[in-house]
């Protein structure tokens, strides 16, 4: 079994090229690699799974290059979704934006009681681009997906698991120990049905690649908007943003 820790604490791990990029190759390489049956992700230190996109760069970032932002963090999640290999989040703190993301495409979820999720994008002027208007949707159902994005504030673990987007929480201490003995668990069972069953679960969602354009076309319209300037200034500046 692997265990994939983003390692970023002082930015409370949020996903840069770097973090993105190793993510993307020790996820091909576990899925070449026959001796590792499983994956559990999580994050780095006590305060934080992930907490998004790492927005320090966006003010550089145009409309054609947020949605090739937003294609590569897609394609990225889509392997994990779709690796014949199971793998679960073990959420440890802030998963927000591409955090949350990370963590529903991942085949599902345990958290910790201190685990906060949300998609704030909206604070940004932007909008969920790894997935997250996709897979929040299936997961908790429309109406509450779209108030999540909309608030753009967050849930706790509690209400997290009550929405269905989490499957158990778990004190901190224990969290990564009852990960494990799941996995532990799970990757016993015969692989290639481990892989068939994955394969058929993921195919009765199988009508979203549609979606997934709109979201990264959308998302890289957001990138050429004032208010996507001023809500990343803000977030920068550490102040409130001045949305027109
Ligand atoms: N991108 C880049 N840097 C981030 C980040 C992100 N998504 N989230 C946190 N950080 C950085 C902060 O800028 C800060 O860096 P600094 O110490 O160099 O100033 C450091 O991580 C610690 O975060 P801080 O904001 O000081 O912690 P906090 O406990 O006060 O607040 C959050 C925690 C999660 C509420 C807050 O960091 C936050 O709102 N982050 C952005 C969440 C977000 O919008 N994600 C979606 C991005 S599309």
């Amino acid at each position: 079994m692997l265990k994939i820790t983003i390692n970023r604490p002082e930015k409370l791990n949020a996903l840069n090229e770097v973090v993105l990029n190793e993510l993307k190759t020790i996820i091909q390489s576990m899925i070449n690699d026959s001796s590792i049956k499983g994956a559990i992700i999580t994050g780095a230190g006590e305060k934080a799974f992930v907490a998004g996109a790492d927005i320090s760069g966006f003010l550089q970032v145009d409309k054609n290059q947020g949605a090739q932002l937003a294609r590569n963090g897609q394609a990225i999640f889509s392997m994990i979704e779709q690796s014949g290999k199971p793998i679960m989040a073990a959420v440890n703190g802030f998963a927000l934006g591409g955090g949350c993301e990370l963590a529903m495409s991942c085949h599902f979820r345990y958290a910790s009681e201190q685990a906060k999720f949300g998609q704030p994008e909206i604070n940004l002027g932007i909008i969920p681009g790894y997935g997250g208007t996709q897979r929040l949707t299936r997961l908790i159902g429309k109406g509450r997906a779209m108030e999540l994005m909309m608030r753009g504030d967050m849930i706790d673990a509690q209400q997290a698991y009550s929405i269905g987007l989490v499957n158990k929480v778990i004190p901190r201490e224990t969290l990564i120990e009852e990960a494990e003995a799941t996995m532990q668990l799970i990757i016993s069972k015969p692989q290639p049905a481990l892989s068939a069953l994955i394969e058929a679960t993921n195919a009765a969602e199988d009508d979203t690649k549609k979606g997934y354009e709109t979201e990264a076309h959308t998302f890289g319209e957001a990138f050429a908007s004032d208010n996507m300037r001023e809500g990343v200034t803000a977030f920068l500046e550490k102040r409130k943003p001045n949305f027109k």
